[in-house]
């Protein structure tokens, strides 16, 4: 014989072939569905910056989680713009807050969809920074105990998950003492554990009315040079209570979340955030690329990289497609 025995086509010859030698699949188990909540009545308007994605206010917001449900998605992820904000952020524990009284309004309607929370201070704060301001600079710890107040309320007020993004240190301890404190001990902690200061955030930043007024976040976000550190504070995350870690942004950032897989035995979240999904419509919607197609390749792509959970904008494309994808 003078071909190589080999012959790795063989196995690619057609879909079934492909399907039935496929190492990793996406499943609709996978997928975590951003939503933001902002005050107001009657509101369903679309988010200039992010296409297909929209403003829900607390009470239509109830509806859109429900058609999630109905597509097999088992979570959102909520997001708050308040009507207020002011210094501290003050909004963001309020009993009757926007994303309180989401989270009670969708609990009602459709208590098998798990709601997860954003646990962030740069929505509800006037500056847009992600903590309080003592002398020009995020103050760590002042800010740790409100991201716990935070955290505690949406627990007290239905949600089933707290996801902190705020990346103060310590911010996972205090949450998961708060909770503990408080009789919430079986409350998962799904830890923005290596979020990365990121141009990726771009069209979020006005979705969420969050850009902060002075000055950047490289001071509590990851430098994106660094793979060693981003092990380092998932280690600490996990030992304060984090039940789930998470990597951000998930695409330019697949090293990470292998090596994390390598690593740690936890569920690890995959967040494809918002410069990562206009980059798919943009390209689409130019006529360069087609969009279910790529779509599907990069939510598969951070599977294999070894992400568990899938939060992504295309959550409810992505359940669609899921049923023909081949
Ligand atoms: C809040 C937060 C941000 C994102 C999620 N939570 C923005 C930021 O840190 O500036 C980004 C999500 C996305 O871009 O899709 N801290």
């Amino acid at each position: 014989m003078g071909f190589p025995k080999t012959r790795m086509r063989r196995l690619r010859g057609s879909a079934s072939m492909r399907r039935l030698v496929r190492e990793t699949t996406v499943s609709v188990d996978d997928l975590v569905y951003p939503l933001f909540v902002r005050e107001g009545e009657g509101i369903k308007e679309p988010i200039k910056s992010m296409d297909g994605c929209f403003h829900f206010s607390p009470d239509t917001i109830v509806a859109e989680a429900a058609e999630v449900a109905s597509l097999g998605i088992p979570a959102v992820l909520l997001f708050g713009l308040p009507g207020e904000k002011d210094e501290i952020g003050s909004q963001a524990w309020a009993e009757n807050g926007v994303v309180q009284r989401a989270i009670r309004g969708i609990k009602k309607e459709t208590p098998d969809l798990l709601v997860v929370t954003d646990v962030c201070l740069c929505e509800f704060t006037d500056h847009g920074h992600c903590g309080v301001i003592k002398d020009g600079k995020v103050d760590n710890d002042p800010t740790c105990e409100l991201l716990a107040k935070m955290a505690l309320s949406h627990t007290q007020a239905g949600a089933d998950i707290v996801a902190p993004s705020d990346m103060m240190d310590g911010r996972v301890k205090y949450i998961r003492e708060a909770l503990e404190e408080n009789g919430f001990e079986n409350i998962p902690i799904m830890s923005y554990a290596a979020k990365y200061a990121s141009a990726f955030y771009g069209p979020f930043r006005d979705a969420a009315e969050s850009a902060p007024a002075f000055g950047d976040r490289r001071t509590y976000q990851m430098d994106a040079c660094n793979a060693d550190e981003a092990m380092a504070e998932i280690a600490l995350d996990i030992e304060e209570g984090a039940d789930i870690v998470m990597v951000k942004p998930a695409l330019a950032y697949m090293d990470i979340i292998y090596r994390a897989r390598q690593r740690f035995d936890c569920p690890i979240a995959a967040y494809n955030v918002s410069g990562e999904y206009m980059m798919v419509k943009s390209s689409a919607a130019a006529g360069l690329s087609d969009e279910e197609a790529t779509m599907m390749e990069v939510l598969t792509s951070l599977k294999r990289a070894g992400a568990d959970i899938l939060i992504t904008y295309f959550a409810k494309d992505a359940a669609i497609q899921l049923c023909n994808y081949k």
